[in-house]
Parts: C-alpha cells; sequence; structure tokens
C-alpha cells in the first residue's frame, strides 16, 4: 500500500489533548458537511423525519467533547439522532419532544426488541391480518367505525382509499394487542413508516415528508400488507439485540425541561424553522389518525410547536437588542408575521434559558439551525439565536456553517424549486456553538 493511502485520522487524537474550550471551538470550525458519508446505524433511516440531522453532526460533537457514562440531551430531539449516537457511544440520553410520534419512534429505536421474536411476530401478524381481511371483514367494520370521531372520519375518508383503510385497521389493531411493550413500539414504527414517506405511502397524499401534502385522485396506492411486509423486512435487517441502556425520553415541552439544574453534560439540538415552514403536525397526523389521535387534538397540541402560527394566547418576551430590531422590521412590512416571529424568538429564549439551567458549568450547547425567509425578510436566525443565547447567560465560542446535501434532507418542498441567492442560503445550515461559564 502506498504511503499516502494510509488511513489518517490524526484531528480525532490531537484534539483529545486541547482543552474543552479549544475542542469546541476546532469543531464548529471543521468540516461539518458529511457529505458522501455513511450515516451511522440504519435504525436513523426506520421512519422519514423531516430535517432530520446527518448522524454524524450530533456524533462528532458527543464523541469529542464527552466521555462514557456522560449525560447528553437533546430538548428537541425528533427522530431522535441526538440520542441514538450518544446510546451507541456508551452516552447516557435525555430527550425531550412534544410530538406524539417523536416520542413513539424514540420508544422504537431506543429500547430495541429482540430480533428473533420481532421476525416470528411479525410474520404471525401478517398472517393474523391477512385471515380477518378475508374472514372477519364485518368485526373490523365495526371497528372501524368505532376508531374515529365525526371530523376523524372525514380526514380519513379523504386521504385514505376504502381498502387501504381496512388493511390498516387490521394491522393496528393486531399490533396494538401484543403484550410485549418493545415489540409493540417497534410494529407501530413500521405500521406509520408505510404512510409518512414521501410520496405519501399508502395515503392518497403526494409529498408528505415535506409536510405540505396534497390529495392526489389518480394515484392508487400499494397494498398496505405488501408495504407493511417490505418495511418490516427492512427494518428487522436493523434490529440490534442489545437493548440500549441509560436512555430517557419525556413527553415535554423544552421550554419547561423536567430535569435539574447542572445536570447534562452536552446539549446538541435542532430547533423547529420559525412561521412553520415544515409544519410537522400535518405530516404526522396522517399516522397519528391511526394511531388514537383525534384530528381536534391534533390541530390543539400543533398550537404548541414552537414556530407555531397561532399569537393569540402566545407569552411575549422581552428581546435583545439585535432580535428586537428584525422583529419591528418585519411588524413594519406585516404586522401580523411580526408578532409571529416575536412569538418564535420569544419561544427559543425559554428554551435556551433552559438549556442554561440544566448544563454543567463549562459544557456545550449546540444548536443547528436554518435560514428563514419571512415576506422577502431574512429573519437572521443564526444571528438572533446567537444573541438571544448570549442574553440568557452562555458565551457563544463561533458558529459553524454546513452545506445540506440536497439529495438527501427533506426541505420544505418549495425551497427546492429555483436557485436565487437567497435560495443558496437555505441549503446552508448553521451549528451555533454556546459553551455555559462557570469552571
Ligand atoms: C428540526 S426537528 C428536530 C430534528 C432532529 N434533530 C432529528 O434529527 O430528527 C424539531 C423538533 O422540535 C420539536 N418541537 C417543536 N416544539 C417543541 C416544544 N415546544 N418542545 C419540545 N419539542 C418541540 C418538533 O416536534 C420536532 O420534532
Amino acid at each position: 500500500m502506498l504511503q499516502t493511502e494510509l488511513p489518517f485520522d490524526p484531528p480525532k487524537s490531537a484534539m483529545k489533548n486541547l482543552p474543552y474550550r479549544g475542542r469546541l471551538s476546532d469543531l464548529l470550525k471543521g468540516e461539518l458537511d458529511f457529505h458522501g458519508q455513511k450515516g451511522g446505524t440504519a435504525v436513523h433511516a426506520w421512519h422519514a423525519f423531516p430535517a432530520r440531522f446527518p448522524p454524524q453532526l450530533p456524533g462528532v460533537f458527543i464523541n469529542e467533547l464527552t466521555q462514557p457514562g456522560d449525560i447528553v440531551l437533546d430538548p428537541m430531539m425528533g427522530s431522535c439522532t441526538t440520542l441514538l449516537e450518544a446510546v451507541i457511544s456508551g452516552r447516557r440520553a435525555v430527550g425531550t419532544d412534544i410530538d406524539p410520534l417523536s416520542l413513539g419512534l424514540a420508544q422504537a429505536k431506543l429500547n430495541t426488541a429482540d430480533i428473533a421474536k420481532a421476525e416470528v411476530s411479525g410474520h404471525e401478524l401478517i398472517e393474523k391480518v391477512k385471515y380477518r381481511l378475508s374472514n372477519g371483514k364485518d368485526a373490523l367494520g365495526k371497528i372501524l367505525k368505532k376508531r374515529f370521531d365525526a371530523k376523524t372520519k372525514t380526514f380519513a375518508d379523504y386521504w385514505f382509499a376504502h381498502d387501504t383503510q381496512f388493511e390498516l385497521i387490521a394491522l393496528i389493531n393486531e399490533i396494538e394487542n401484543l403484550e410485549d411493550k418493545s415489540l409493540r413500539a417497534f410494529f407501530t414504527l413500521v405500521f406509520s413508516a408505510i404512510i409518512i414517506t414521501k410520496s405519501g405511502g399508502v395515503s392518497l397524499a403526494r409529498d408528505l415528508a415535506h409536510t405540505r401534502p396534497h390529495r392526489v385522485a389518480e394515484k392508487i396506492p400499494g397494498s398496505a400488507i405488501t408495504e407493511f411486509r417490505k418495511r418490516l423486512r427492512r427494518n428487522l435487517r436493523h434490529l440490534t439485540c442489545r437493548p440500549y441502556t441509560g436512555s430517557l425520553v419525556v413527553g415535554a415541552n423544552s421550554q419547561r425541561l423536567p430535569l435539574k439544574e447542572d445536570s447534562v453534560d452536552l446539549i446538541v439540538t435542532s430547533p423547529p424553522y420559525a412561521s412553520n415552514a415544515i409544519d410537522y403536525m400535518r405530516a404526522h397526523k396522517f399516522s397519528l389518525v391511526w394511531l388514537g389521535h383525534s384530528v381536534s387534538s391534533l390541530g390543539r397540541l400543533r398550537r404548541k410547536y414552537i414556530g407555531g402560527e397561532t399569537i393569540s394566547d402566545a407569552e411575549m418576551m422581552p428581546l435583545p437588542e439585535y432580535s428586537e430590531n428584525i422583529v419591528s422590521r418585519l411588524t413594519a412590512l406585516d404586522q401580523k408575521k411580526g408578532r409571529v416571529l416575536h412569538r418564535y424568538y420569544s419561544e427559543m429564549s425559554r428554551t435556551l434559558s433552559e438549556m442554561h439551567r440544566v448544563l454543567r458549568p463549562g459544557r456545550a450547547a449546540i444548536l443547528v439551525v436554518g435560514t428563514s425567509v419571512i415576506r422577502g425578510m431574512n429573519i437572521e436566525i443564526r444571528t438572533c439565536l446567537k444573541e438571544i443565547g448570549e442574553h440568557q447567560g452562555f458565551e457563544h465560542v463561533h458558529t459553524g456553517i454546513r452545506r445540506l446535501d440536497r439529495n438527501r434532507r427533506m426541505m420544505p418542498a418549495r425551497w427546492n424549486s429555483n436557485n436565487t441567492g437567497i435560495e443558496a442560503r437555505m441549503h446552508e445550515e448553521y451549528v451555533v456553538g454556546f459553551l455555559k461559564p462557570g469552571r
């Protein structure tokens, strides 16, 4: 082998000798694109999720800035990329989110079921479903009728073909009857993954994963049973028998973290975009209605997502100067949007304040944010969140820039349309690195 072909990995080892702040700064200034690199365990891709991290992103910070046994937090965990990377490398992981789908994914991904059991049980489940579809359709019809309230039924009838509804109710009913909790979580994830896909899965929607669904009358969805079997086979390949230990997932709002102060060693997180640019609930309700949630309850929950557009009951916070100025400029253009932005920066102020409270002194918080344009105005998220973070007591160390891999990342659909200057910035992401002073 030629000398130049030898594996070469000096930054990692050299970095371990640097003081903590220097390591953090070097990481933020280093390569953060990760294009063309393999993205950790395939478990990350078990289910589509908009604006998911490449696993290497939390991975590098976890590996360089923590030790085995340390506690890593993601207060807006989404598809739980940070948590999974943390537990795989022997750290303890804590995650919160308010999205029921996110909490379900965490249950399935972090408490892996036994592969042998899952294989047998999956096969039995599909056979039972097939039997019930050919021999017990009347009974299934009754279960389906009882499943939804009137509003949710209207939603289901609009977005799912009649035959698909029977297949889905048969599947979810069998899954719910399983006694083993981790198998139930695993199969529920598989069930949801056949609905929420880029192409709208077994629903009549397109562009679901972009969270901008539209109904396509001529779409003939594949059989839900066939899709379930395919997805099950694929996900089973990556199911490990090793249950990950040391993770805690809580359905909680990032603005009120149920954690003690100074209790966490590292935070890696990415908040939603402002002004509902990615509307999680709009896509997630396609599977959540099948998991027992009503359209009305999901509508109420949607108002609580950071970046939401309802302002009637929003609790506004005073903002530091630059952010206040951005909000005023947008308000002059569009009063309603100005208030929506004020709500977003207020929610992020409370979240950053909580992140600061629970982090141990001398430790890092990494916030990954994109670019947002409202009414043609760049609302300077990275600069404002840096300022708000400092206002809450953090020291800003550096903001790294990463170029998004357009082929891999699911962005809001309209951002993929043309290539103007602002479009180019839409495909960048900023990795804002904070340190909690005091040690
Ligand atoms: C950009 S996504 C996170 C994606 C994640 N980094 C991943 O790799 O999958 C933002 C997440 O914030 C969550 N979120 C929105 N409002 C929240 C709140 N008030 N408290 C906690 N999480 C919230 C959303 O449900 C969503 O899962």
